[in-house]
């Protein structure tokens, strides 16, 4: 590990103080080049959210992260956004809303800051748990959340890991403003099965749903990252579940 990823990994752990522990995919993967370790040291400082302010105690008004923007430009969360090709496009195709994004995979967050050469006023992001930042969010403070093909966890003892489930619908239903969006997607049916049960089961939670097709048709402007290509082209089908908060 060469100094710059040992310090990116330092923050990271730093991150980590709960004693509940809620990520359990990977946070580092192949070695990074020196070019990538820059990029991250030079942004991320600029645009992550400070620690001190995940207190998890619901009182952080989001917009307050961003002094310089109107309050009341549209806020977007994505959890767990890969290399964060979903944000971009959604970056680029709402310049005036404001985007946080966690992602606690030190590459994926590489890969996507890689493409900034200056932080943008509109972006934070965190890397770690999205609970952290949501469970720190005051409630109805978020217009849309975007949750695009979670860990599936396939394993019935490994499903209590699955981040689409009772306990975190409910922090979910507390962030989104009523008439708030929420959009999971997944090519696991088993899992889109269990994401689709447990969302309606939150009575806060409507499934917007008109036509057995829809949740095999992309929302309209639809861009699909590598991961759901990837899944298409092995003959998977992605499913698309948009929910309206009550
Ligand atoms: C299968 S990948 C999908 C990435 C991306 N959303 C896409 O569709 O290409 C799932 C991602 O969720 C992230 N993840 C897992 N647990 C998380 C958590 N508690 N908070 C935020 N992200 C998480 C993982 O690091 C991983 O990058």
């Amino acid at each position: 590990m060469n100094p710059s990823e040992s310090d990116a990994r330092t923050h990271t752990d730093s991150a980590t103080t709960h004693p509940k522990k809620r990520v359990y995919g990977r946070r580092l993967g192949r070695p990074m080049h020196a070019a990538r370790l820059r990029t991250l040291e030079s942004l991320l400082p600029a645009l992550q959210i400070p620690l001190e302010l995940l207190c998890e105690d619901a009182k952080l008004d989001p917009a307050s992260l961003f002094p310089n923007l109107k309050n009341s430009a549209k806020i977007h969360f994505e959890i767990g956004f890969g290399s964060g090709e979903h944000l971009h496009y959604l970056m680029k195709e709402f310049p005036h809303d404001i985007f946080i994004g966690a992602e606690p995979y030190i590459n994926g967050m590489t890969a996507f800051l890689k493409e900034f050469e200056t932080p943008p006023d509109n972006l934070r992001v965190h890397m770690d748990d999205a609970l952290m930042v949501l469970n720190s969010l005051e409630d109805h403070s978020v217009d849309c959340l975007y949750i695009l093909n979670p860990d599936p966890w396939p394993k019935s003892r490994h499903h209590k890991r699955r981040i689409v489930s009772e306990e975190n619908l409910k922090v979910f239903a507390r962030v989104l403003k009523p008439g708030g969006m929420m959009l999971q997607t997944t090519d696991v049916d088993e899992l889109a099965e269990w994401m689709l049960a447990q969302t309606l089961q939150n009575p806060d939670f409507e499934w917007l749903a008109e036509t057995p097709a829809d949740w095999v048709t992309p929302p309209n402007g639809w861009m699909a990252t590598r991961y759901e290509t990837k899944g298409k082209q092995a003959g998977r089908v992605q499913k698309y579940l948009v929910f309206k908060r009550i």
